[in-house]
């Protein structure tokens, strides 16, 4: 559905009028449909999962890259641009709140809800990044007073390192967010532990 939105997406209302927005990004040849079970994590959200407008050999992502790792970033900042537009006109459309915006978003996914944050401050209220990396160095690193960011990475990654998570970590409480780090036993794929964390990470940020 695009309900005349620029991305494709879904949206589930909450079951209450008033709730926060768990905003859902996919990982790479993902879709808008792939997150959406994970809904179920932030108790009583709306829901609303686009889908990236970057093809790489037919597999959508949120932002071009140039090889694994190595991020267009001017690609980047233009899609981080289009998707926080995107999300201040699906608030108007759906009348949900613009200010209680939660990303919760997978590689590609959470790469560009990072991007959004450092871009765009107070587009989200709080991100939660399953095996980020850090999208593009800002400069100068803007203010995220009041910001939360949890990134549950994987501690043998073989596509983000720990200086990689390490980095991340640090510019954003160099922006003054107040920044969680959780490491899973695992690679790039989630494991039962990552919902875990999800799960009560989601329920107090509303
Ligand atoms: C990226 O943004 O390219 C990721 O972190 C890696 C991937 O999506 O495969």
């Amino acid at each position: 559905m695009s309900a005349g939105l620029s991305f494709e997406h879904v949206f589930q209302p909450a079951p209450q009028p008033g709730a926060s927005t768990l905003l859902l990004l996919h990982g790479t040849g993902g879709d808008e449909h792939d997150m959406v079970p994970l809904g179920r994590l932030m108790a009583g959200a709306n829901i609303l999962s686009p889908r990236g407008q970057v093809l790489e050999h037919g597999m959508p992502r949120f932002f071009r890259r140039l090889a694994e790792g190595v991020f267009d970033v001017e690609d980047v900042k233009r899609r981080a641009g289009d998707l926080a537009d995107f999300i201040g006109a699906a608030a108007a459309h759906y009348g949900f709140d613009p200010a209680r915006v939660v990303a919760m978003g997978f590689s590609n996914g959470a790469n560009i809800a990072s991007a959004t944050a450092l871009l765009r401050p107070g587009v989200l209220k709080g991100a939660l990044l399953l095996r980020a990396m850090v999208p593009f160095e800002p400069d100068p690193v803007p203010a995220l007073p009041g910001f939360r960011v949890l990134i549950s990475n994987g501690s043998s990654d073989p596509i983000v390192s720990r200086e990689e998570t390490d980095r991340l970590a640090k510019l954003f409480a160099r922006a003054g967010a107040d920044v969680e780090v959780h490491w899973q036993p695992t690679g790039h794929q989630l494991m039962p532990g990552d919902f875990a964390v999800a799960k009560t990470w989601l329920n107090t940020i509303r």
